[in-house]
């Protein structure tokens, strides 16, 4: 059998054989409706408009990559890598992965097009879904949607700091109430494996009570041992001694600059000294913002400085920084009353009767090429009182009534449906009689 049915295998089939059971979105996956999509649409425009401020340009990486590369760049002992990847052959037997996340496959595209040619820092931006496999919740699923950033080509602690006024600008455009930026360090080359070391002899001790995944992160990968989500196994990471404690002299000296820069900035933040995400190529700076309404699933996006990967792709040596935002979790955080979700049509069109279809469509094309949003439902064997209900749910502002009269004489007649004012005249009038009730 080519196809194995994911549920409900009673579901009806067709005399003539034909399978009619209802296909429905495949799970943690979701259908983004047009009731919600203004409210994605307005976050994706503001971002391109802030993002243009600094200069950054949107890139577009294909949604499929060579699975060698999230296994290099993230990293084999993260969870992404082990567990949650959409991992399949092509008909040539090719190893191919749906990006998980798009740090590594904007890295490829910026070694691919050597792009360390054209400008020091290369400053990119990208909306886009990504896919990992885990047990979909709240805030959580299979398919999701990030807005991320990365500036690839410095590692002064400038470009964290001017990064994150862009992000947090953003976020404070958009009116997102309680959001705590938290800023930590995972080390570097010089400091990590010292407290790596540290960690496993910390953590040894209670090797038999971590969970399975934490007992074999410890001899892979102990730092992620550090980002489980276990209850338990969390309640100790929060007592373990933090990386903080443990950072070289370089590593402090770059938090030390990128919080005076900050600072300066007024952005706003908190010292995170545990914080060192889930995947393995950042280098000193890592942060997330969390806004408490997302409950379990709290960050809102996350990043850091990643100065090695550029290098381990097979690039030149240069540093990177950057941050994805979890744009489903974003909507979910915008107050209902933000401005600019305008997405109401102007004119719903009601042609009464057939001979009303022609000059409808008349009308309705010269409402459209002056600008306005218009929708005509060719059914002129409604009556008046569906026609209007129709306008109701579409929530237009004017009904354009077109009857057997309007027709016979050449007029109009104008419905403005926030109050049920009511304007007649001849056709050449239409625009002008519009604009004058839009306005009074
Ligand atoms: P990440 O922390 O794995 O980082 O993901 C960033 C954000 O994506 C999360 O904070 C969350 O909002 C959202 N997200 C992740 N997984 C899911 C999911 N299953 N369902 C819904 N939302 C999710 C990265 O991906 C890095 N590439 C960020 C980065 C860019 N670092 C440097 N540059």
């Amino acid at each position: 059998m080519l196809f194995s049915r994911a549920s409900d295998e009673t579901a009806p089939v067709r005399p003539g054989g034909r399978d009619t059971h209802m296909i429905e979105a495949a799970k943690g996956t979701r259908d983004i409706l047009p009731a919600e999509i203004a409210r994605w649409q307005l976050v994706e425009a503001r971002a391109r408009e802030t993002f243009a401020l600094f200069g950054f340009r949107e890139i577009r990486t294909p949604i499929f990559e060579a699975t060698e590369l999230f296994a290099r760049g993230i990293g084999e002992g993260t969870d992404i890598v082990a567990k949650e990847m959409y991992t399949f052959q092509d008909r040539k037997g090719r190893s191919l992965t749906l990006r998980p996340e798009n740090t590594a496959p904007v890295a490829r595209a910026y070694i691919q097009h050597q792009m360390h040619r054209g400008s020091d820092v290369e400053r990119l931006y990208y909306i886009g879904p990504m896919f990992r496999y885990e047990r979909p919740q709240k805030g959580r699923t299979r398919q999701f949607h990030q807005i991320g950033v990365e500036a690839i080509g410095s590692d002064n602690p400038a470009i964290d700091a001017e990064t994150l006024q862009m992000l947090m600008l953003f976020l404070e455009r958009l009116k997102i109430p309680s959001l705590t930026l938290q800023l930590g360090s995972a080390g570097d080359e010089t400091c990590r494996p010292a407290y790596r070391q540290a960690l496993v002899a910390e953590l040894t001790p209670h090797r038999a009570s971590l969970c399975d995944d934490c007992r074999r992160r410890l001899e892979t990968n102990p730092l992620r041992c550090l980002d489980c989500k276990v209850p338990a196994d969390q309640a100790l990471m929060a007592q373990v001694t933090p990386i903080f404690d443990h950072l070289c002299a370089a590593c402090r000296e770059h938090l030390g600059a990128v919080r005076a820069h900050l600072d300066r900035l007024g952005v706003r933040h908190v010292l995170a000294p545990r914080l060192v995400r889930g995947l393995d190529y950042y280098r000193r700076t890592t942060f997330e913002v969390t806004q408490p309404a997302l409950g379990a699933q709290s960050a809102l996006l996350g990043g850091g400085r990643y100065d090695g990967l550029v290098q381990e792709l097979g690039g030149p040596p240069v540093a990177g920084f950057g941050f994805a935002i979890g744009q489903d979790r974003l909507v979910l955080c915008l107050p209902p009353d933000l401005e600019g979700f305008e997405d109401r049509l102007d004119v719903v069109v009601a042609p009464l009767g057939g001979s009303a279809l022609g000059p409808a469509l008349s009308a309705a094309s010269r409402l459209r090429l002056s600008g306005k949003r218009v929708v005509l439902d060719p059914l002129p064997e409604k009556s008046l009182k569906s026609q209007m209900r129709r306008a109701h749910d579409l929530q237009a502002r004017f009904v354009l009534i077109l009857g057997e009269e309007e027709v016979k004489n050449g007029t109009f007649t104008l419905k403005r449906m926030a109050d049920g004012e009511q304007r007649r005249g001849p056709d050449p009038d239409l625009l002008r009689t519009l604009s004058e009730m839009s306005h009074d």
